[in-house]
């Protein structure tokens, strides 16, 4: 018997949105000179006006950030700098709930995972950094304990608020100040953290938040006055600043794109390991850099697998995401769908089979619905792509040298699933795979306490962990 849901929308009373809103440069907010629209991608809602932060804006923030650097941060003791930290993320803990309703709103995604996992995650990564600002020479790093001094942040718009604490809980903690770019869809958590800080009563300067689009990014990039470039998004965008950092003194980490691959060994739990595998594919829509948007199944039980599975993505509810209910939202913008559409597309012009369930798109707004692809080989461009969507390629393998080879068949290395009963196999297939996160059992888990990051074109360095502290320290590798 199906019982049917009511709906169980989470109120967005708790958020205030102004119409338009500045840089935050030196603890205060700047007028912008132009601006452009803030969307909600369920919608198609204007919820604000964002300013297109121009060379000069940066300009101002990275002369600011010395500045703090100079005469505040690099004065204070580790001691000092943790009790910043420890403030922001208890606000941030009091904040949660308008932070999850305002990256929900911004970004489509499901209430349920911002209240879940983005905001208390977010919180996770500012406590844990506040515990080691103190304690950096007890950190075993094979760095110095010395800052870089201004670091530039650039983060993609798939985890707006996460992929900032991931980016300056570490800085801060380190001792570097902070010239922070969200992304053009998703400035807005970002726009409500400026605000924390100056509720922490963090020094001005300190973090400083210029919002834009590429060419923002690219005045980051290039600025002379900035020690440290730490970037999150596509791998041709991570291309391009690796070849402006080139030729100069900056230090520089990339996190990227990915085409993890999750591999199913046929004695593995079957119920367990679909549930692993919608979580593996369709959380955050699969805009998920460590995605497993590959799933490599045994032959001997690929036909119960893909049974199981698309009995139960027929219980994946796609609607609104400000309802506690749903687990798929929108699709961040109009041209992340266009791609998802154009590598869909693909992959039935190449000859795979497509499949997706029986649910109801919203008229408004941007919407794929859960979609699964059977009959994939390794040529094919679904197979080989970063889609960023709730795409899943399906491949199959007789015997595991095959499955490791599929698996490590691809230009990126960033994340692997293993499902096996057995932990020998366990130990065996994660000693091959290239990749730097591998999960068994489990899929896209994550902890402040644990380095992540790539292999090959899926980035440089880690962050997280002690390996991330070393990223924000002088002495460590490019
Ligand atoms: P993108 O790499 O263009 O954007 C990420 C960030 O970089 C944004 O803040 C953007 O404003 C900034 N940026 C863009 N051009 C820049 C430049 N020349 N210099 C400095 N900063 C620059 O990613 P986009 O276009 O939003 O997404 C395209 C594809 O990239 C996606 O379909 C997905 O496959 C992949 N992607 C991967 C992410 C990841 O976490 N690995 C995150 C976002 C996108
Ligand atoms: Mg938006």
């Amino acid at each position: 018997m199906n019982f049917e849901y009511a709906a169980a929308p989470e109120s967005r009373s708790v958020v205030k949105i102004d119409p338009e809103y500045g840089h935050f440069i030196n603890g205060k907010w700047v007028k912008g000179s132009t601006h452009f629209n803030s969307i909600n991608p369920a919608t198609e809602e204007v919820l604000s006006r964002i300013a297109l932060g121009t060379a000069s804006d940066v300009d101002a923030a990275v002369k600011t950030a010395r500045n703090a650097f100079d005469k505040s941060w690099s004065k204070l003791s580790g001691r000092e700098r943790g009790k910043y930290l420890f403030r922001i993320a208890r606000i941030m803990q009091e904040r949660a709930r308008e932070f999850a309703v305002l990256e929900t709103l911004d970004n489509g995604k499901p209430i349920r995972e911002s209240r879940d996992v983005d905001v208390p995650l977010s919180a996770a990564h500012f406590f844990y950094h506040a515990g080691w600002a103190d304690k950096l020479e007890y950190a075993g790093l094979e760095t110095t304990t010395a800052p870089h001094g201004v670091v530039g942040q650039i983060i993609p718009w798939n985890f707006p608020l996460l992929m900032l604490a991931w980016k300056v809980a570490p800085a801060l903690a380190t001792g570097n100040t902070v010239v922070l770019k969200p992304a053009e869809t998703t400035s807005l958590t970002a726009l409500l953290f400026a605000q924390v800080c100056q509720q922490a009563g963090l020094p001005e300067g300190v973090v400083n938040i210029v919002t834009g689009d590429g060419s923002t990014g690219a005045a980051i990039v290039n600025h002379p006055g900035i020690d440290k470039i730490a970037f999150t998004g596509s791998t041709d965008v991570g291309k391009l600043i690796a070849r402006a950092v080139a030729p100069t003194n900056k230090s520089l980490t990339l996190e990227l794109g990915g085409k993890g691959a999750n591999i199913v060994f046929g004695d593995a739990a079957i119920d367990e390991t679909v549930e692993g595998i919608v979580n593996g594919i369709f959380f955050n829509q699969g805009h998920v850099c460590c995605a497993g948007s590959r799933l490599i199944l045994q032959e001997s039980i690929a036909d119960e697998v893909l049974e199981k599975l698309k009995r139960r993505m027929e219980k994946i509810r796609v609607g609104d995401p400000l309802d506690k209910n749903t687990d798929l939202g929108a699709i961040n913008s109009a041209e992340q769908l266009a791609k998802i559409h154009e590598l869909t597309a693909a992959g039935d012009a190449e000859g795979a089979n497509r499949w997706t369930p029986s649910c109801a798109l919203p008229d408004k707004g941007f919407w794929f619905a859960p979609t699964i692809f059977t009959g994939v080989t390794q040529a094919h461009r679904i197979a080989r792509e970063e889609i960023f969507g709730p795409v899943l390629s399906v491949l199959t393998f007789r015997t595991p040298a095959e499955a490791i080879e599929k698996a490590n068949n691809t230009p990126f290395g960033l994340s692997a699933g293993i499902w096996s009963e057995k932990g020998s196999n366990i130990l065996w297939a994660s000693q091959q795979l290239r990749a730097g996160v591998i999960w068994a059992n489990t899929f896209n888990k994550f902890d402040p306490a644990s380095p992540f990051g790539g292999y090959k074109e899926s980035g440089w360095g880690r962050e997280g962990g002690r390996h991330g502290l070393s990223a924000y320290l002088k002495g460590s590798a490019k």
